[in-house]
Formats: C-alpha cells, sequence, structure tokens
C-alpha cells in the first residue's frame, strides 16, 4: 500500500518522491507518486498488535469470568433476586429495600452490572482493531462478541422472566462456552499479521480427530447442565422440582463424566499427533495443558459429585469449564495460523502506514513500540 493513500487530519500540501508534506508536517514515509489528495480525518489510533491482544485477552477473561459470577448466583439462591427484567423488580430498575433478601438483591443485581464491563471489554476490543485497521475476519469476530454479549443478556433475562426453569439457565449457560471460544479465536488471529499466509499446522487426520474432540466438548457441557438442571442448585429456594429437569442424577452425572472420557480421548489423540508431527514448541505447550486442565477439571468434577455438590464446588468446576473451552480454543486456532506477514506493529500494512503517520504528525519516532 502507499503511504498516501492513507487517509489523515492533514492535506497533503505537495508531493515529492520519499517526501510528503502535510500542512506543517513533513515526512520521508511515503514514496509515492500518487497525485496530491485530501485526506479524510485521522482517528489518532492505531493500536500495536500487543494493545489489541492484551484487550482481547481481557474480553476473553470476562467472558469466562461472568459464568463464575453467574454461578455464584445461582449456588446462593440469588437467581430471583431481581424478580423480573429488565427491570430488577417492578417499577424499579434496581435493588428496592424489602422487595427480597438484601444479599440475594446485591448478588443478582451485581452480576446484571458486569454485563456492562463485559460490554466495555468488547466495545475496547472493536475500537481498537478497527483503529488499527485489521482484517475483516477480525473486526467479524470482535463484532460477534459484542452482539453476542446482548443476546446473553437478553437470554439471562428470559430465564428470570420463565422463574430460571432449568433448560432456560442451561440455555443461557451455553453460549457463554461459546463466546468463551471465540474470543480465544479472536484472541489468537490478532496475533497474526493481516498480509501473512495461511499455512495448515496440522496434517488432515489431526484436524479431522480435532473435530470429533470440540464435539465431545459440546457434549461434555451439554450433559453437564443437564446434571446441573436435575440437581441441587436451582437458583432459587422457591423453584418447584416442576421446573428441574426430572431425571435421575446420578445417571446423569455418569453420562457427563464418561462423556468427558471420549473428549479426553480424542484430544489425547490429538496431542500424540502434536508430539509424533514434531510441531512447534508453543503448540506442544499449549496441548499440554489442555490436557492437565481437562484431568483437574475431571478431577474437581469427581469430587463434587462424591461430595454431594457443595456450593463452593460449583463455581470452581464453572471457573474450569470456562480454562478448558479456552484452551481447546487456543490449541485448535493453531491448525490454521498465518506466517511470514510484514504488518507487524499493529498486524494490518494499513493500521502500520496510520501509525507512522500518526508518529510523524506528532513528531515521535514511528517505531510502534508503544501503545
Ligand atoms: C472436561 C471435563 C468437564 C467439564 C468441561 C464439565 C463441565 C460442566 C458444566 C458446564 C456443568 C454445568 C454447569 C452449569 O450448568 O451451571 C457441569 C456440571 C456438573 N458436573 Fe461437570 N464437567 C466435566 C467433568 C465432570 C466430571 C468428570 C464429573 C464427575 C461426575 C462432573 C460432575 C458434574 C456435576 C455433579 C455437575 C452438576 C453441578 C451442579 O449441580 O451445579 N463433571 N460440568
Amino acid at each position: 500500500m502507499s503511504y498516501a493513500t492513507y487517509t489523515g487530519n492533514f492535506t497533503i500540501l505537495a508531493q515529492a518522491p520519499g517526501r510528503v508534506i502535510m500542512g506543517s508536517v513533513s515526512t520521508s514515509i511515503a514514496p509515492t507518486q500518487q497525485p496530491v489528495e485530501k485526506m479524510k480525518p485521522l482517528p489518532r489510533w492505531a493500536p500495536t498488535i500487543r494493545v489489541q491482544r492484551i484487550l482481547a485477552l481481557l474480553l476473553l477473561i470476562f467472558q469466562g469470568g461472568i459464568t463464575v459470577t453467574g454461578s455464584i448466583v445461582r449456588v446462593t439462591g440469588s437467581g430471583l433476586g431481581c424478580d423480573t427484567w429488565p427491570l430488577c423488580h417492578e417499577g424499579s430498575l434496581v435493588p428496592v429495600a424489602g422487595a427480597a433478601p438484601w444479599i440475594h438483591q446485591a448478588v443478582e443485581f451485581g452480576n446484571r452490572l458486569l454485563t456492562f464491563v463485559l460490554v466495555a471489554a468488547a466495545l475496547a476490543v472493536f475500537l481498537a482493531v478497527v483503529a488499527a485497521k485489521r482484517r475483516r475476519e477480525i473486526k467479524v469476530h470482535a463484532f460477534i462478541q459484542g452482539i453476542g454479549i446482548i443476546i446473553q443478556a437478553v437470554i439471562g433475562g428470559i430465564s428470570v422472566l420463565v422463574d430460571l426453569h432449568w433448560y432456560a439457565v442451561a440455555l443461557h449457560f451455553l453460549p457463554s462456552m461459546l463466546l468463551v471460544w471465540l474470543a480465544a479465536i479472536l484472541y489468537t488471529r490478532i496475533g497474526e499479521p493481516d498480509d501473512g499466509q495461511p499455512v495448515m499446522k496440522f496434517p488432515s487426520w489431526i484436524r479431522n480427530v480435532a473435530v470429533v474432540a470440540a464435539l465431545a466438548l459440546t457434549v461434555v457441557l451439554v450433559t453437564g447442565t443437564m446434571t446441573t438442571g436435575a440437581g441441587p442448585h436451582s437458583g432459587d429456594a422457591s423453584i418447584s422440582m416442576d421446573d428441574r429437569l426430572d431425571v435421575d442424577i446420578d445417571l446423569m452425572a455418569h453420562i457427563h463424566g464418561y462423556s468427558m472420557y471420549v473428549y479426553l480421548f480424542f484430544t489425547l489423540i490429538v496431542v500424540a499427533g502434536v508430539f509424533l508431527m514434531k510441531a512447534p514448541r508453543n503448540i506442544q505447550r499449549l496441548s499440554i495443558m489442555l490436557v492437565l486442565f481437562i484431568l483437574i477439571q475431571g478431577g474437581i468434577g469427581i469430587l463434587q459429585y462424591r461430595m454431594g455438590v457443595p456450593r463452593w464446588t460449583v463455581p470452581v468446576h464453572i471457573a474450569m469449564s470456562s480454562v478448558v473451552v479456552a484452551f481447546t480454543s487456543l490449541f485448535w486456532a493453531q491448525g490454521r495460523v498465518r506466517e511470514d506477514g510484514e504488518a507487524v506493529v499493529t498486524g494490518s500494512p494499513e493500521g502500520d502506514a496510520k501509525r507512522a503517520v500518526i508518529a510523524t504528525a506528532s513528531g515521535t519516532p514511528g517505531d510502534g513500540r508503544a501503545s
């Protein structure tokens, strides 16, 4: 791309080979012979890949974190601390003294407020990748995160309106796992320069087994929510058995537990494949961490089952679900990566050019190492 095509705050007054003069700013970054053009307003931010990744990592952590706070709502029986939605109580957006135990109102309302933290994180990522002029794939991923949070807020509201019926609670939890998965993909893709060439890192048999492993993980998650649906923690003391899943909890927990072994089995095949083909160190490390997290999560699951699902184990099991999903996704995303790009500062050639213009305009060295 020619730097002279970059749109910014400044009007190009004159241009010579290797030298563009924009208002009072003179720079030698634009070796181009293109006609003088009017530059559009320049947003003054072109964040580096590092900044974009930090924001994406925060978003990933928040996406996983809100499932944990959601589980705290459930195990403290605070699910109807706000008994309607989008208002907290009829006629009030915020908790009302005496409408429900104050602790339940505080826990449920606090969890609702966290949605705004999540929205802020998603917005920050979206603005960062747009400002850095990243490729479409990344912008679409960032956009999906924002839309997903809004949809999740509505599903959460519906689950309150249907008095925390087990399937509504399950359907509220599962999209969060999808958003965690996608946030991990977004985090990975941001690190790959837009002008890099896509490279398949694994042979097709490994990719196929990885698909089976991902499907098995989906079964683990769905059967997990069904175990919860049949389990002791409904989210509010007033929930009747009509709203619970009427299956034997022991049977459900066993189906859930055995589906984990299927998932672990296929994951181990993929990991063995990764080592056999001598994949890069970072991929090997990621695969070992994934197996470790699955084993830890399995151990927590067995422990909580044997102990009769005490309240404190549930948020831990949920937190580890997010970790397992995130690491499966991070590992999965390594199957096809972009390599050898030259846009190593912001991740996009246009973004790097923009950054150079901003640096020149502000008189700082445009090495792209700062924010
Ligand atoms: C990779 C392994 C595992 C993952 C990803 C996983 C994930 C989940 C998920 C997503 C839930 C539902 C949470 C909710 O709806 O709030 C759940 C519930 C549950 N899981 Fe697992 N699980 C795993 C392994 C196990 C194992 C091996 C056991 C042992 C039997 C187990 C026992 C349970 C029990 C008893 C519940 C119900 C908890 C409740 O009533 O809130 N899990 N699991």
